[in-house]
Parts: structure tokens; C-alpha cells; sequence
């Protein structure tokens, strides 16, 4: 479960969140909706503490990821950000061979022997349902595939540490129409295991892949409920304005 608990969020001097609050279910996709620049990615680098990188931010509020209150000075990083992947808009594969930037987060934290490692990789390949297209060519460049198997690899990659959240950045936004519903075929089978946040400006994305969607304007939560509800019933004409293509 994670929550978000009165955020607000400053770069210097701008606002760019007002008051968040917010519970994320497990085991279910949240999306967030709305105009570009309405503080989405914002709101959810805070939950792998990717703002920390950005200088002169400042937060205030809490956020809880299991239980544990993520801005904790107690808190270890990068033992958070193992928990809690990210897959990002553009895939981002290292410049390795495709075995081995899936076995990378295993290696860096020194997270089992050579027999583990090839277990995990080959599972987490499966669960991002690539395996099958890449079985027979682990050791060739991850350059070599194409965007849609580059953006699998990222999620098999963020996989391998056995994380309990993944957080997506417009995953599907620099793919194809084909390789987008590849990307939500897997966003629905990976749910059964993980809780996902997945951040779309791709409306009915939102509704195909989403059980919540909370929808932001101005760096405000302006609606937040069951994804049916929020397409076929908004509450707010907000909401409405901007599902129905008014604005954003
Ligand atoms: N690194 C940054 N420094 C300063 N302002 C930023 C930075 N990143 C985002 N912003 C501003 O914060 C607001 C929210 O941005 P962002 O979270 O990227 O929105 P979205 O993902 O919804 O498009 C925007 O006004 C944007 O210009
Ligand atoms: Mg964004």
C-alpha cells in the first residue's frame, strides 16, 4: 500500500504540488491523468525519492510505501529504490549486452551467486514477456532491439530486484501502436504481483489499463476514483472538460 499524505512540492520558489493526498491499493494500476506540466512526474518521483536529485526541491508531507514512511531520515535509499522500480518514457537500456542489464541491479548490490543470477534474469524476462524474442541472443547488445523489446528490457530490468512497486513514466509514449498494447497487455498481467503507478497523458490508456485514475490539474488532485466512475460519471466538470478532449 502507499500513501500520500498533505504534499506539498517546491521547485525554488513554484509550487508544483498543493495538498496530495492519496492511498494507491496493492496488487492494482493507478494512472495519472491530465495537462502536461500539471505535476505528475512530480508527484511520482517522490515515491522512489527521484526528486532528492533535483536540486532545490523541497517537500512537505509524508509518503508511505509499505508501511514505512519513505522521507525518513532512517530510511536507506537505495534500498527504497530497489523496492520501488521506474520505468521511464524513453527506454533507457545500458549499454551492455541484454543478459547483463537485467543480472545489473543483482550485481551491483551483490544480490546472489552466478546460478541465481541466471535464474533471475531468465524469470524477470519472462515476466516482462521477452524472453521468448530474446532466449536465443542474451549476449547481443540491448541496441539491438527494438524500442518496444528495449522498453520490456527496462521493465525486466527494474523487475530483477524484486521490487513490490513499479513506477511508469508514460511508458508506452515513444512506442508504436503495437508495442503500446504489448506494454499494456503486461501492465495488466504484472498487476496480480505488483502495484503499479503508471503516469499517461494517453486517456483511454488510463481507462484500458487502470483499476484508479486520479486526475491533476495545476498541481492539484482535482479527482480521484475508480476508473469507470472517472470516465463514464466525473464528479467534477473539470474532469469532464478535459476527458471529453475540452482542454489539455
Ligand atoms: N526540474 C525542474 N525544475 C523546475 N521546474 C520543474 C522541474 N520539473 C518540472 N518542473 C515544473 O513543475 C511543473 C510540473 O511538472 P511535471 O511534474 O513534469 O508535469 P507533468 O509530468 O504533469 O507534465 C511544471 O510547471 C514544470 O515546469
Ligand atoms: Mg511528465
Amino acid at each position: 500500500m502507499i500513501e500520500a499524505k498533505n504534499i506539498n512540492f517546491y521547485y525554488d520558489e513554484f509550487q508544483a504540488l498543493k495538498n496530495i493526498s492519496m492511498k494507491m491499493e496493492p496488487n492494482s494500476v493507478t494512472a495519472f491523468i491530465g495537462p502536461s506540466g500539471c505535476g505528475k512526474s512530480t508527484f511520482l518521483r517522490l515515491f522512489n525519492r527521484m526528486n532528492d536529485l533535483i536540486d532545490n526541491t523541497r517537500m512537505e508531507g509524508e509518503c508511505i510505501v509499505d508501511n514505512q514512511n519513505i522521507y525518513d531520515k532512517k530510511m536507506n535509499v537505495d534500498t527504497l529504490r530497489k523496492q520501488v522500480g521506474m520505468v521511464f518514457q524513453k527506454p533507457n537500456p545500458f549499454p551492455k549486452t541484454i543478459f547483463e542489464n537485467v543480472a545489473y541491479g543483482l550485481r551491483v548490490n551483490d544480490l546472489g551467486n552466478k546460478q541465481f543470477i541466471q535464474e533471475r534474469v531468465e524469470e524477470s524476462l519472462i515476466s516482462a514477456a521477452l524472453w521468448d524474442e530474446v532466449k536465443d541472443k542474451l549476449n547481443k547488445s540491448a541496441f539491438e532491439l527494438s524500442g518496444g523489446q528495449q522498453q520490456r528490457l527496462c521493465i525486466a530490468r527494474a523487475l530483477a530486484v524484486s521490487p513490490s512497486v513499479i513506477l511508469m513514466d508514460e511508458p508506452a509514449s515513444a512506442l508504436d501502436p503495437i508495442s503500446t498494447l504489448k506494454i499494456e497487455e503486461l501492465i495488466h498481467d504484472l498487476k496480480k504481483d505488483y502495484t503499479i503507478v503508471i503516469v499517461t497523458h494517453n486517456m483511454q490508456q488510463a481507462a484500458r489499463v487502470s483499476d484508479k485514475t486520479g486526475f491533476f490539474m495545476l498541481g492539484e488532485l482535482v479527482e480521484y476514483s475508480d476508473t469507470k466512475k472517472m470516465f463514464l460519471n466525473p464528479e467534477k466538470e473539470e474532469t469532464q472538460n478535459y476527458i471529453t478532449g475540452r482542454f489539455g
